[in-house]
């Protein structure tokens, strides 16, 4: 059977001068809202520091904002009362309340989608502050990915799939042990601990395995494959030999993925067929965002293109798949 998508071809267009110098880090704006008095010495002191009340207003909401986690933002509205009725500024009010909103840039916490996850898998939800986090993350990932293919190659065995397709994931099984082995060494270097993988029972339908695979398989795993191309040019060299291997490997596990969706679309009914390709729609209609959340996570120096080229990136990837 033609699969009806050639990931080789699809990475090698993308990744074709995609490594140049990379912009900035972009993070996400984040807007807070407040409310809350201040009294006294304070109201005195922003008073006589500012002499418009639009500028006493910001100072009081920096004033607010200063101890608490939001600090640091912009004030971008500001809305000051006083209970007595009078104006709030005027020398004889010595209680001011405020209404203000801040904006923020925060870097969003997700965690990396490296590859293929297995059904039921749960993220593990520890934040990635440090390379050896990410590595501890993806090292997870690539253990989860393990139990993926074991549960892929069962589920395609119980419902007769072609065995050439069974003997594909179970080869795939074997690559993302070694991945497995080659991401924990980098992970424990620093005594990092890598999070256990644990999944609740899976479901076996063949119409559940066809809609796990089309995002798990077609969508994340394939689009993991064009990431790890892409470290595997930039990334720092004493890394680049482990990235160039999870990137071929990878790029064949994307490339099952949608053999495996080929097969399994035709022995589907009309309707399930629909849900399929919906989901898969969904998944990648998704793919640019969280491919540029995912960057902004992403620790420097490791390869990974900027959240602005990672959602190019994203964004070319959807449209070749669509147009295949
Ligand atoms: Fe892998
Ligand atoms: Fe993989």
């Amino acid at each position: 059977m033609r699969p009806p998508v050639c990931l080789q071809a699809i990475a090698f267009l993308i990744l074709q001068g995609c490594c140049g110098s990379d912009p900035e880090y972009f993070d996400e704006l984040v807007r807070d809202d407040h409310d809350g008095t201040i009294e006294g010495p304070v109201v005195q002191q922003i008073r006589d520091a500012h002499p418009s009340d639009v500028d006493r207003c910001d100072a009081a909401c920096e004033q607010l904002v200063d101890d608490t986690e939001e600090a640091g933002g912009e004030v971008i509205s500001c809305y000051a009362s006083a209970f007595s009725g009078v104006d709030p500024w005027d020398p004889s009010n010595t209680r001011v309340t405020i209404s203000c909103t801040t904006e923020r840039t925060e870097r969003v916490a997700m965690a990396p989608t490296c590859g293929r996850r297995p059904r039921g898998h749960r993220t593990p939800t520890a934040a990635i502050a440090t390379k050896d986090d990410w590595f501890a993350q993806v090292a997870h990932l690539e253990r989860a990915s393990v139990v993926a293919f074991e549960q892929l190659a069962a589920a395609l065995t119980e419902h007769d799939a072609p065995p050439t397709l069974v003997a594909r994931c179970l080869a795939a099984a074997a690559d993302e042990v070694a991945h497995t082995r080659m991401i924990e060494s980098l992970a424990r270097r620093e005594g990092t601990r890598v999070p256990p993988v644990v999944t609740d029972a899976p479901r076996t339908s063949l119409f559940a395995t066809a809609l796990h695979n089309a995002t798990e398989g077609c969508v994340n795993e394939a689009f993991a494959a064009i990431l790890a191309g892409h470290q595997a040019r930039i990334a720092p060299s004493n890394l680049r030999g482990t990235f160039a291997r999870i990137a071929t490997d990878e790029c064949g596990h994307g490339q099952l993925g949608w053999d495996v969706h080929a097969w399994i679309i035709e022995q589907l009914t009309p309707r399930e067929r629909t849900a399929v390709d919906a989901a898969l729609r969904h998944a990648l209609a998704q793919l640019p965002r969280l491919a540029a959340q995912q960057a902004a996570q992403t620790p420097a120096d490791l390869g990974w293109p900027t959240p602005t080229r990672a959602t190019a990136m994203a964004q070319r990837f959807v449209a070749m798949v669509a147009s295949a």
